[in-house]
């Protein structure tokens, strides 16, 4: 993606102010214009099409297939299955961001149909239309057995400790005031509305793989592996994406098929995955079960807390959503105990949601928090003051930088809290009944190993290149302000390359971590650069400033002066030519927080308040949510514009998750029922309301020099348990099993 040379139509100002200014994204106009190539955009000459035919039972075993009609289809070049096509390799066990995958089976292994819609042949064909009615003429005959798709989860292993402190079961038996209670979270597809996407071309073994990765260094090294080809083989790209929120981190099999089925049949081919399979075969959030319980003082001080979880998964795959994330830190409690295990059904494999873990773990916790303040009469707000702890109770860490009190109580300004009749129904407007919910949440705050080039050109523009992708939040913005912060160069004169896995080791685009990881890679790289600048300004045959040291001199507005005179200096262009050279080039990396030194000494986290305000309409059991105010703590904002348009998508995402996300299973084929958009809800421009951002920026210096942590996921945590706090303050239902449904709130 290339800002550099003018070319943002955009205009940004050619002396901007960059950090904690409000910049556009510099890949904007690209994406609103069309300009911007997505993998489904890819056509290569020759290129054939693969369509995958879908398992139609959802636990059984293939008999046969017949694909004799589907070959003498017009434009169908083959159909692979089983019994025809190379084998796929498993992968060794993971070693950090590399040989990630979470269907580990690979396609075709063996007979056996796992889950509705797994894929059993591949059909390909001169267009996409031949290859569906190629792959729609596959006869599959199944031995079908029976299935288990069931909403009612079953551990299949003893509860497994994750955290433990004190004696919870015997501090809650003798606590003065109990909440006890389970609380849902269906199933939830991820639904970017860029569709999964393979396009692989071979020449002389080795592939390209133009793909639709949030992880484009594990997908070549997955591919290598499943593929059975060296690693330096293996190329991935991935220039743009339209999003992925965690459903395109690790290869699916389709990636793997598009890969092998053009090996087999000696042309590039293009796999999409339909709509209809992204429900099926490429990861969702998993169903969880989640029993908390809750005592407390009369006071309302927390003497104990347990959270007991299980989370759906596939037949074969440990996926585990990691619902106790934020539970063993968040609050002040003696006696702790969060345990879990696993329940297995006839499902693809579950996969990480944006904010997984902590998010339906957050709606479980703050849900109980805020059952816990209504049993004690108590301000939600007061009952978070009161259990606030002073450090991570859990390893007995300090806080890296924690300000959740102050979310709450900035929030409560903006969102006017103090004018909260707490009483249910108590809040009219306008004939509707008002509720007003809060919750608290938390994400963590990760740097992981990152590395990165910065090259000074001639031509006065810097080059920053890492092999990080763009998931849509704004990563070609951040490294630019990172660039133009470091060097002095113009933002529109950075030209910012991603998404190749040529490029210098870069960050997965997860976790929230990507801004946190490159800003001491790119950093340095920029600052090694002006160096290297800086040395030929100053030594050699025929510098720009003979005599001059390094130290005197500085980079303003891309130009090389003297540091204190008022001259106008020399264009960068000007200092590279007459030392001879084309560019000035710089290396940095960053080293990773997880295992490291600081997450040793610190418990590192993010932390924000979500306010919900609902509208409730008995008469016709309309529900809404009217106003949403979200305050976070995630360090310093790099770039507040973008930021806070990942606290507000998040939002409007949470609204979907209280009211109307959930993939349900035909219970008697085993098929995600609604796998459409028109079926399957998600929240819209429409569904919207008011969202009032606010950050409270402080740096959280312990994660990088700029003070940044991340903010993709955060505002998604807490979100539905403010807005069922909400509910159940307008209403009196308190629902404990998402979404929330009309049938839940009639008669109330
Ligand atoms: Mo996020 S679920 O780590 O893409």
């Amino acid at each position: 993606m290339s800002a550099a040379r003018g070319s943002n139509p955009v205009g940004a100002p050619e002396t901007p102010k960059v950090l904690g200014g409000k910049l556009p994204r510099i890949d904007g106009p690209l994406k609103v214009t069309g300009r911007a190539v997505y993998t489904s955009d890819i056509a290569l000459p020759g290129m054939l099409f693969a369509i995958p035919v879908r398992s139609t039972i959802a636990r059984g075993r293939i008999v046969s297939i017949d694909a004799n009609a589907a070959r003498k289809l017009p434009g169908v070049k083959a159909v692979y299955h089983r019994g025809n096509i190379k084998a796929f390799f498993r992968t060794a066990p993971p070693k950090g961001f590399s040989g990630l995958i979470d269907e580990k089976r690979p396609p075709f292994e063996d007979d056996e149909v796992r889950y509705y819609g797994q894929y059993v042949a591949v059909a390909v064909a001169q267009t996409m239309e031949q290859a569906k009615a190629a792959a729609d003429a596959v006869r599959v005959q199944y031995a079908a057995a029976a299935h288990n798709v069931g909403k009612q989860l079953g551990a299949d292993k003893p509860m497994k400790v994750e955290s433990e402190r004190g004696d919870a079961d015997k501090a809650f038996a003798s606590a003065p005031v109990k909440v006890d209670q389970v609380y849902i979270t269906p199933t939830e597809v991820h639904n970017p509305i860029e569709l999964h996407a393979t396009v692989a071309s071979w020449e002389k073994g080795h592939v390209t793989l133009y793909e639709t990765s949030q992880a484009i260094l594990n997908h070549q090294d997955v591919l290598h592996q499943m593929l059975g080809v060296p690693v330096e083989n293996v190329r991935v790209i991935t220039h743009f994406l339209g999003s992925g929120f965690g459903g395109k981190l690790w290869p699916w099999t389709h990636s793997i098929l598009a890969a092998g089925v053009a090996r087999e049949v000696g042309a590039p081919v293009k796999l999409v995955v339909s709509r209809q399979s992204m429900f099926e075969a490429v990861g969702h959030r998993p169903r969880t079960q989640q029993h908390f319980r809750l005592g407390a003082t009369p006071e309302g001080k927390l003497v104990s807390l347990s959270h007991e979880y299980l989370n759906q998964t596939s037949e074969l795959d440990d996926y585990k959503e990691d619902c106790g994330e934020a539970t063993p830190f968040m609050y002040s409690v003696p006696n702790l105990r969060v345990a879990s295990a696993l329940s297995r059904g006839n499902i693809g494999t579950p996969t990480a949601m944006r904010g997984p873990g902590a998010v339906p773990g957050l709606f479980a916790m703050e849900s109980a928090m805020d059952e816990l303040a209504i049993a004690l009469k108590m301000d939600p707000i007061e009952l978070r003051k009161r259990n606030e702890p002073t450090q991570d109770e859990s390893n007995k860490l300090p806080f890296s930088s924690r300000h959740l009190l102050e979310c709450m109580q900035v929030g409560a300004e903006k969102f006017g809290w103090a004018q909260r009749d707490p009483a249910v129904g108590a809040m009219k407007r306008d004939g509707l009944t008002i509720g007003w919910g809060v919750a608290a949440c938390s994400w963590g705050a990760m740097r992981s190993d990152a590395q990165a080039s910065v090259e000074i050109t001639r031509e006065g523009t810097a080059i920053v290149k890492t092999a990080t992708q763009d998931v849509g939040t704004g990563t070609y913005t951040v490294l630019a302000i990172i660039v133009a912060e470091a060097t002095g160069i113009a933002i529109d004169r950075v030209d910012v390359q991603l998404g190749d896995t040529r490029l210098p080791m870069g960050p997965i685009s997860g976790g929230s971590w990507v801004t946190a990881s490159v800003i001491p890679a790119v950093s340095n790289a920029a600052r090694d650069a002006v160096k290297a600048l800086l040395g030929m300004a100053t030594s050699g045959p025929n510098p720009a400033f003979k005599g001059a040291k390094p130290e005197d001199l500085q980079l303003v507005d891309g130009r090389v002066k003297r540091k204190g005179e008022a001259s106008s200096g020399v264009a960068l262009g000007d200092v590279l030519a007459r030392a001879n050279v084309r560019s000035a080039i710089g290396h940095g990396k960053s080293a990773t927080t997880m295992g490291g030194a600081e997450s040793r000494k610190y418990s590192l986290h993010s932390y924000g308040a979500q306010f919900a305000e609902v509208t409730w309409h008995p008469q016709t059991a309309r529900l809404r949510v009217s106003r949403f105010t979200s305050v976070i703590d995630a360090g310093r904002m790099l770039n507040p514009k973008p930021a806070r348009n990942q606290i507000e998508g998040a939002v409007v995402m949470g609204i979907g998750m209280a009211l109307l996300e959930e993939s349900r299973y035909d219970q008697r084929y085993g098929a995600p029922i609604n796998s459409n958009l028109a079926d399957y809800m998600v929240s819209t421009n429409a569904d919207a309301p008011p969202i009032d951002v606010t950050f409270l920026d402080y740096p959280d210096l312990v994660l990088n020099e700029m003070g940044a942590r991340g903010v993709g996921e955060i505002g998604l945590a807490g979100t539905a348990a403010a807005i069922t706090a909400a509910v159940y303050h307008a209403t009196g239902v308190r629902v404990r099993e998402l979404p929330v449904r009309i049938e839940d709130l009639l008669g109330a």
